[in-house]
């Protein structure tokens, strides 16, 4: 069965390909390859023992999606293709409605012209906002502070119209908590182009390097130790999420349209990350307390017990695997997908 995956040769992505190959489905990449690189895919083949087609294009292009739909059997889509960094969305709003909403309208209205109607779509706990308590359950009201996040809203919201009006198709919209770790074999991980926002890059830029030392943004929320908590997920174990998604159209054993929480249930400080990866890769981790980030949270964490519930889906790798994993893409490739230069 053919799955078109947008945005998969990014870091979700690609390991959601070897997910998809390992069950036996064939996903064919669309992807504009704006914040990614093929040698993902060519890691992909290297893992799994099997080629991926891949097409460039952007999702804001509706003849390359009609070219596709029409070359493909496409069973499914899962959509991944976005631009994800929370910072550039408030500097450049228009850039992030037109390519993650736009770009999503434009793939759905590319499907309904084909009559293709089962659609994964990448949401974020972003959505939950400030959530008054934890652990944080799918009916928890929504808002947002920024306009990554209200992309994500606004999608979700335009996926529940067309349920609405269209309750044949089918729909997951699957909450991503904080996706971290690298497939075990090293070959594939997290690549970001510039310095990274995000934690765990971050700690593994320290610890190859290339990376002086980490800010911890904030030491006085009311945490365990004063530093901000989150739901750290390995993202094989999020690959598989899709998976488990896709298999549960395939048995009509869900709603056409449901939401879902894809974490592990269990949060982690900034100064816990910070210990386990100082064990998982041996090295020092220089890190000094900063103020606050502007938008950030002191804790968030899912209560993942509704996707077991309805999906058959959980998380079973820990925070060791996490680091281990990232340590051994960060060491194997310091430069990610970039080739080492020779200056
Ligand atoms: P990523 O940047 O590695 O992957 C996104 C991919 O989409 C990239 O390969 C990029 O080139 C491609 N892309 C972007 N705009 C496109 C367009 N207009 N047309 C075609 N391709 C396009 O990011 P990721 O971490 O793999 O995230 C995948 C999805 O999951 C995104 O939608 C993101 O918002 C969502 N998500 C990510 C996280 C996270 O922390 N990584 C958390 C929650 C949700
Ligand atoms: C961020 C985004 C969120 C997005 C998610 C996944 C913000 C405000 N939120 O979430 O919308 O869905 O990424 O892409 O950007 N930290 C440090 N020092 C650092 C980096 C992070 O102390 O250099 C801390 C943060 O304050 C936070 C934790 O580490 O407590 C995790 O941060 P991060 O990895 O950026 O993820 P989120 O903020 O949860």
């Amino acid at each position: 069965m053919k799955i078109l995956v947008t945005g998969g040769a990014g870091y979700i992505g690609s390991h959601t390909c070897i997910a998809l190959l390992n069950a036996g489905f064939t996903p064919i990449v669309f992807d504009n390859l704006s914040n990614s690189s093929t040698i993902a895919l060519d890691r992909v083949t290297e893992i799994t023992g099997k080629k991926i087609t891949f097409i460039k294009g952007d999702v804001r292009d509706a003849e390359a999606l009609d070219k596709v739909f029409n070359q493909h059997d496409i069973y499914a889509v899962i959509h991944f293709a976005g631009l994800k960094a929370v910072g550039e969305s408030v500097e450049k709003p228009i850039l992030y409605y037109d390519n993650n909403v736009s770009g999503s309208i434009n793939l759905f209205s590319a499907m309904e012209r084909n009559k293709i109607t089962r659609v994964i779509f990448s949401s974020s706990a972003t959505v939950y906002g400030d959530p008054a308590t934890v652990p944080i359950t799918e009916d928890f009201p929504t808002s947002t502070t920024n306009p990554y996040g209200g992309s994500k809203l606004i999608i979700e919201e335009v996926l529940r119209n067309i349920y609405t009006a269209h309750p044949e198709w089918n729909i997951a919209l699957l909450r991503y908590f904080n996706p971290v770790g690298a497939h075990e074999s090293g070959l594939i991980g997290e690549d970001p182009s510039d310095i990274p926002n995000n934690l765990m890059p971050y700690i593994a830029g320290v610890a190859v390097g290339k990376l002086k030392q980490l800010s911890v943004f904030g030491g006085d929320y009311d945490t365990i130790d004063g530093t901000g908590v989150r739901d750290y997920i390995h993202v094989v174990d999020l690959a598989k999420g899709h998976v488990k998604a896709l298999q549960a159209f395939e048995n009509k054993s869900v709603d056409n349209l449901y939401t879902v929480n894809l974490g592990t249930g269990k949060g982690y400080s900034v100064l816990e990350m910070v210990e386990a990866f100082k064990k998982a890769s041996g090295k020092d981790i220089a890190y000094t307390i900063t103020a606050r980030r502007a938008g950030d949270i002191a804790c968030c964490y899912a209560d993942p017990s509704y996707a077991k519930h309805l999906i058959g889906w959980e998380a079973n790798k820990g925070l060791q695997a996490m680091c281990d994993d990232t340590w051994k893409w960060q060491s194997n490739n310091p430069n990610g997908y970039k080739e080492v230069s020779n200056n």
